[in-house]
């Protein structure tokens, strides 16, 4: 079996980094990016809710896993492990992804013990630096086919697979274009429940402070991932998350939990709070 670990404050465990390439994912039957069905056979895998996150659930068996059911079984995204459960009410297969934490600032932080994400089933999520898609496609597994993932990325290489990833998975809209430009896509783009940014730019304050200024909805959350040698790194990490938080709060963003991403991601946090503007 992969390597077993956990977060910080976390209760779930996930899969290994690079888990499309096989590592510390749990494994099936169907061996590296096969076909789910049991987790190394024996005991049985099954899945439950996550115990705070609506649309968000853990795989049970030899090890834990967080995971999303998939909008389109039968495929992974990038190439990771999926996992085949029956339903016991009605005797289907339902099939979920495992959401790897060391891949995906989200579920680094969901791990961490994060109180709450705001992107739950029938949510409108506008994200920020959606590279090819490899968290987008699990934001879309969790809002479902009632919500929508706007998806903006301003590379064109990333933007090709974020496109032919949006082609089966109908609840994204991807957005090629910077995200410092709102009004350039403002037309694709409705008010929405939750804005999350990991653009990864210093000036990545000021860009969700715009970006929630012509999308978020009174009263709705914003989630950030903050790289702090990006933003300064002449500066301890902590001393920048400070500061990050302090700018924050000049766009008329309230930050209401902090958190810092290790033992996934070194020196970075996640910041959500609520949108009063
Ligand atoms: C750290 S990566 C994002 C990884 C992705 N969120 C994931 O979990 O799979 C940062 C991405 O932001 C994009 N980016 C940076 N600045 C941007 C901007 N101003 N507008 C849109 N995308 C931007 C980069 O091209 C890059 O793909």
């Amino acid at each position: 079996m992969g390597r077993d670990f956990r977060g910080g404050r976390g209760d779930t465990r996930g899969g290994g980094r690079g888990g499309d390439r096989g590592r510390g994912a749990p494994r099936g039957r169907g061996g590296r990016g096969g076909r789910g069905g049991r987790m190394g056979g024996a005991p049985k895998a099954f899945v439950v809710p996550h115990p705070r996150l609506a649309g968000v659930f853990v795989a049970k068996g030899q090890q834990e896993a967080l995971v999303t059911k998939n909008m389109v079984p039968g495929e992974s995204v990038y190439n990771e492990k999926r996992i085949s459960v029956e339903d016991k009410q009605t005797g289907e297969k339902v099939e979920y992804r495992v959401w790897n934490p060391f891949r995906s600032k989200i579920a680094a932080g969901i791990i961490g013990g994060v109180s709450d994400i705001f992107i739950k089933p029938g949510a409108k999520v506008l994200y920020l630096g959606a590279a090819s898609g490899t968290t987008v496609s699990h934001v879309s597994d969790v809002v479902g086919s009632e919500g929508v993932v706007y998806a903006v990325e301003f590379s064109h290489r990333s933007g090709r697979d974020l496109v032919n990833m949006a082609k089966k998975r109908t609840n994204i809209v991807p957005i090629i274009a910077d995200a410092r430009k709102p009004l350039e896509y403002r037309m694709l783009v409705g008010m929405v429940d939750v804005v999350f940014a990991d653009v990864a730019q210093p000036d990545q304050a000021r860009i969700v402070g715009l970006n929630s200024q012509y999308f978020l909805k009174k009263g709705g959350h914003f989630m950030i991932s903050i790289k702090a040698n990006c933003i300064d790194s002449t500066n301890r990490a902590e001393v920048v998350f400070q500061h990050e938080v302090q700018r924050l709060k000049d766009e008329g963003l309230t930050p209401q939990e902090q958190l810092t991403l290790e033992p996934y991601e070194r020196d970075h946090a996640i910041v959500i709070g609520v949108y009063n503007a």
